[in-house]
């Protein structure tokens, strides 16, 4: 199988009452995890990459992993997205680059900015074979070092998305409704709540249209403990309690991102290996655990909160 755009995916996963899973790809070791776990259960799978990721990385490297992921993982379908795409040039340069699928975030804009800067992507991608998803709202949290506080994110304003989705020709749409991005996502001592009201407005108001939650990773604590336990230092990381993400998975949300919890997974496994065996110096010795981590995370997302075991 070929790389594929995220529609078939999308409408099956609508109709089923799931959610794809869209991972983050940054290096060889978590592009093997995510689509070994994938082609184990037969789930699709989204593999995005950020702005950073393209940094860190280089595009023909993640490109190429990818493409090596595909070759071997022939029997589950695979998309490749742009995360983030923070302007009209960095989706050009992914479109013409090979990506499947790309993300116009113009949340930090006005209504009407958003509106026309989404529909010149969506004119170029479609052009092209490429899907996109767009944002409305804004969500709190840390994405390419950018930090947006609690008090400058806001709602999804459900009277909105109609128009924008009409006017901007848009495959899937982002919504805010209290997710964020990062490992510190609630106060400690708060009670973690998503507005399912929100979302429940915006199904009614773009029935059938696919929705996409970002920031929605739930922060294992085993893994911030044996991070702790082993010389790290994170202190009231919180994530989005899974009932919850199984719940959105059931609605109309088609598309759920994770990176954090890979991250955490990663890093705990490193830890461990390097604090059990200060003489360890070949990076296989550790990210060889950190990668298992990875992809025990994974398997678990497919199989206990997306539900996209088996929808291959
Ligand atoms: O949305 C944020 C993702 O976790 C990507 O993070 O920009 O640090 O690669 P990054
Ligand atoms: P998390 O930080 O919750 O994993 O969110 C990732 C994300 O939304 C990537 O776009
Ligand atoms: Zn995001």
């Amino acid at each position: 199988m070929s790389l594929v755009t995220t529609t078939e995916m999308f409408k099956k996963a609508y109709e089923g009452g799931y959610a794809i899973g869209a991972f983050n790809v940054n290096n060889m070791e978590i592009v093997q995890a995510i689509t070994e776990a994938a082609g184990e259960l037969n789930s699709p799978i989204i593999l995005q990459v950020s702005a950073g990721a393209r940094k860190y990385a280089n595009h023909t490297y993640l490109t190429k992993l990818v493409e090596a992921a595909i070759i071997e993982n022939p029997n589950i379908p695979i998309a490749l997205h742009l995360d983030h795409g923070a302007d009209f040039e960095i989706c050009k340069s992914c479109i013409d680059g090979g990506f499947s699928s790309v993300m116009i975030d113009g949340s930090h804009y006005d209504f009407k900015e958003n509106i026309e800067v989404t529909k010149k992507v969506v004119e170029y991608a479609h052009a092209h074979g490429v899907v996109v998803e767009a944002e409305l709202g804004k969500l709190a949290g840390i994405e390419d070092d950018v930090k947006v506080s609690a008090e400058d994110s806001s709602y999804t304003q459900p009277d909105e998305v109609e128009e924008f989705v009409s006017k901007t020709g848009v495959d899937s749409l982002a919504i805010a409704i209290g997710t964020s991005h990062g490992a510190f996502k609630f106060k400690p001592g708060t009670k973690p709540q998503l507005r399912f009201d929100i979302l429940h407005e915006i199904e009614q108001r773009i029935p059938g249209f696919p929705i996409v939650l970002h920031g929605a990773s739930s922060v294992p604590q085993e893994y911030v403990k044996i991070i702790n336990d082993n010389g790290g230092k994170l202190q009231d990381a919180i994530g989005v309690p899974e009932d919850q993400l199984r719940e959105a998975a059931r609605s109309a949300v088609c598309k759920i991102n994770i990176d954090s919890d890979l991250r955490l997974g990663l890093t705990a496994g490193i830890r461990e290996v390097m604090n059990q065996h200060p003489d360890y110096f070949d990076p296989r010795q550790y990210l060889t655990v950190g990668r298992a981590n990875v992809k025990a995370v994974v398997a678990h997302k497919i199989k206990e909160v997306l539900g996209s075991e088996g929808k291959a």
